[in-house]
């Protein structure tokens, strides 16, 4: 499966969509990773976009530490969305197709997350500068980084859609696995946000994950904040 429409599709199989049910909805479900740039950057009254918000458990996870924020999620997966509603709804969430931001007009938000979405998708880059062009004060990402050259073949390295249901339909279902060279990584963040005050990252080196098949065992997990 390669073609960008068909990512709603592959984030829509219900065992996915049943483990966001209960997953990533706590501070305690945010990864170390990310947490040591988020915590200092909670602030009372800030806005939050979340890109690929799925149920947009990260609102729970605000409200658990912040009294007042806004909080506006977007995602590929109308039940994602649908979902997100009914969990949280004095929150926004937009159904998001082919790239298109345009339901949150000329929004831009204090605090940008793109979290656990951009290796699975070839568009990544386009994703990067649209949120970069969102973000007011700080940018929140994640890639899975090597040494070797980038890889961006789907029949090479590929995610299944496996988590959440071991049935066959959904081990079928592939997305993109997008192995970055972490130089490059450095080099397209510096080109698709050329006004960064700071950047820093922090990440580790970690086995990939046991839904993906790749030409590596081994990954940087690497969370980028980006600053104005
Ligand atoms: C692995 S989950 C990550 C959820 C959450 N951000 C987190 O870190 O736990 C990926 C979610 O992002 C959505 N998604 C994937 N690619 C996307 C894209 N290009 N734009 C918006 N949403 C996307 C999927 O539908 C799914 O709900």
């Amino acid at each position: 499966m390669t073609d960008d429409s068909k990512i709603g599709e592959a984030w829509s199989l219900p065992g996915v969509l049943g483990y966001f049910d209960t997953e990533r909805s706590s501070t305690a479900q945010v990864y170390a990773s990310e947490w040591i740039f988020l915590k200092d950057r909670l602030k009372e009254g800030m806005s939050v976009l979340d890109v690929g918000c799925a149920q947009g458990g990260f609102a729970a996870m605000l409200a658990e530490n912040l009294k007042d924020f806004s909080y506006t999620g977007l995602d590929v997966s109308s039940d994602m969305i649908t979902r997100a509603r009914v969990r949280f709804p004095r929150h926004s969430f937009h159904h998001v197709v082919g790239g298109d931001w345009g339901a949150l007009g000329a929004a831009r938000f204090d605090q940008v997350l793109v979290l656990g979405i951009l290796h699975l998708h070839f568009g990544w880059r386009d994703t990067i500068a649209q949120a970069w062009a969102r973000t007011k004060s700080c940018l929140i990402l994640d890639l899975r980084e090597i040494d070797g050259p980038t890889v961006e073949d789907q029949s090479r390295s590929y995610f299944k859609m496996d988590f959440g249901a071991s049935d066959d339909r959904h081990a079928a279902t592939t997305l993109p696995y997008v192995l970055v060279n972490a130089a490059e990584a450095l080099a397209t963040i510096r080109a698709l946000c050329p006004d960064a005050a700071r950047i820093s990252h922090y990440g580790y080196l970690h086995p990939v994950s046991s839904s993906a098949v790749t030409p590596v065992g081994q990954a940087m997990a690497n969370v980028w904040c980006i600053e104005r």
